[in-house]
């Protein structure tokens, strides 16, 4: 049998980037002789195995086909007589389809060399089309390699948008699509995923709600960029430029979902859009399963990301009842994260990426404001159950009323 490194480690490594994770390709060698050899067979679906003591992935040379609509629908057939170069032309991208044995010696029938060298991602052969999730995972690699100057290969868009046009995307599941999308928005530049998926037209299928905001006019004044879908894009990159975790940039993605609602008579101004996009973050959310945390940010920067950007001026009680909306007092990172992204959208705007933000430091100052009231002197005085509540309610008004006139004098 035969070993040899294959896919992102051969990848990375030419590119001088380090590398994680390792997958190696075995040819020439059966299920039994493997087992025999003392690695532990894992996955129902293809024949690949973990080293005994190394615990890395190990897979036979297979070729698939394709037999059904979904990531269900294949067919593999894993056997000695399958080559490398079999087993490479079924895979996702030229640049992921190289080999290299123990000795760095290359195999590389489908130059992904020359394509790496080019910064270009182009699909092997017309397997790419087996798999939709390739749509997605070329996405995050333009997304990952774009500060490299990668694009993407003009026949491999088309081959994306015939699939995107076919409906096949529809078929993902929503783990194996959050799992590309989750990847995909904390690489450097997760707006280019963004801009991918909607030039090769699978932004409409994935996400309507996203691709609607393309077209859509904000006011100049607060908007120099104008287009919703640019704003959208500037917000994710500043996310990235300023790490913000990955549930602050999934809120970036869907803070203003409901301009996307504004009936054309009202543009440029969309009154409201933050509780009409609400129902529409809630779909995005559960069409992809998004983790609680992401959930739950997405909804709240979609509801409060203006008040954030009128906290100067927001009496003491619209600020205290934006404090108990997020239960600031037990979640106070998630406050943190509230603000990093209404930071974020404040700077994703053209020209104004560089602008102070005092809204971020002031909020801070009235959650700490409201979060020093003691409750132990409302106790001695025999407060309990619902009162207690609403007397602690007074004093954090009392206290963030006080805060707002140090702040304004
Ligand atoms: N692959 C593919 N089609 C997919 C998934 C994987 O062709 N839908 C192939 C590619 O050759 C890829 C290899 O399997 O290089 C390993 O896949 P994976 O570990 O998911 O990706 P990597 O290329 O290693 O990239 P990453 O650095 O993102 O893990």
């Amino acid at each position: 049998m035969q070993i040899f490194k294959v896919g992102g480690v051969v990848r990375d490594r030419l590119l001088g980037i380090p590398v994680t994770d390792v997958d190696r390709v075995v040819v020439g060698a059966t299920t039994e002789e493997m087992l025999a050899q003392g690695f532990r067979p894992v996955g129902a679906d293809f024949p690949v195995f973990l080293h005994p003591k190394t615990g890395e992935e190990y897979a036979l040379a297979r070729t698939e086909r394709k037999s059904g609509r979904g990531y269900g629908g294949f067919t593999f057939h894993a056997s000695p007589d399958v080559t490398l170069e079999e087993d490479l032309i079924r895979r996702d991208l030229t640049i992921n389809a190289m080999a290299e044995d123990d000795q760095q010696n290359l195999t590389d029938p489908y130059h992904g060399q020359r394509d790496l060298e080019a910064r270009i991602l182009r699909h092997v052969s017309p397997a790419f089309a087996e798999d939709p999730l390739r749509v997605l995972r070329v996405a995050r690699f333009a997304a990952r390699y774009a500060s490299l100057g990668f694009t993407v290969a003009p026949e491999t868009l088309e081959l994306m948008r015939q699939l995107s046009e076919s409906g096949e995307l529809q078929a993902l599941t929503a783990e194996r699509s959050w799992k590309e999308i989750s990847r995909a928005l904390i690489e450097d530049q997760p707006q280019v995923f963004i801009q991918v998926l909607r030039d090769c037209g699978a932004l409409k299928e994935l996400m309507p709600e996203v691709d609607a905001l393309f077209g859509v006019p904000q006011p100049e004044v607060h908007h120099p960029e104008i287009d919703t879908g640019l704003h959208t894009l500037s917000v994710l990159e500043q996310s990235a430029l300023h790490k913000q975790p990955l549930t602050v940039r999934w809120a970036c993605l869907l803070h203003d979902l409901g301009k996307g609602l504004t009936p054309e008579e009202e543009w440029p101004r969309h009154i409201a859009h933050e509780h009409t996009g609400l129902k529409l973050i809630k779909a995005v959310n559960e069409r992809f399963k998004a983790p609680k945390d992401c959930q739950e940010l997405a909804l709240l920067v979609g509801k409060y990301h203006t008040h954030c950007h009128r906290a100067l001026e927001l009496k003491a009680s619209t600020l205290l009842e934006l404090l108990q909306s997020f239960d600031v007092y037990r979640r106070p990172q998630r406050f943190e994260e509230f603000i990093g992204a209404c930071e974020m959208d404040a700077r994703g705007r053209k020209g104004l990426e560089q602008r102070s933000y005092p809204q971020a430091d002031y909020l801070r100052g009235a959650a700490q404001a409201a979060r020093v009231v003691a409750v132990q002197p409302l106790l001695e005085k025999g407060f309990k159950g619902p009162e207690l509540g609403e007397a602690l309610k007074r004093e954090r008004l009392k206290a963030l009323k006080a805060y707002k006139d140090k702040a304004s004098a």
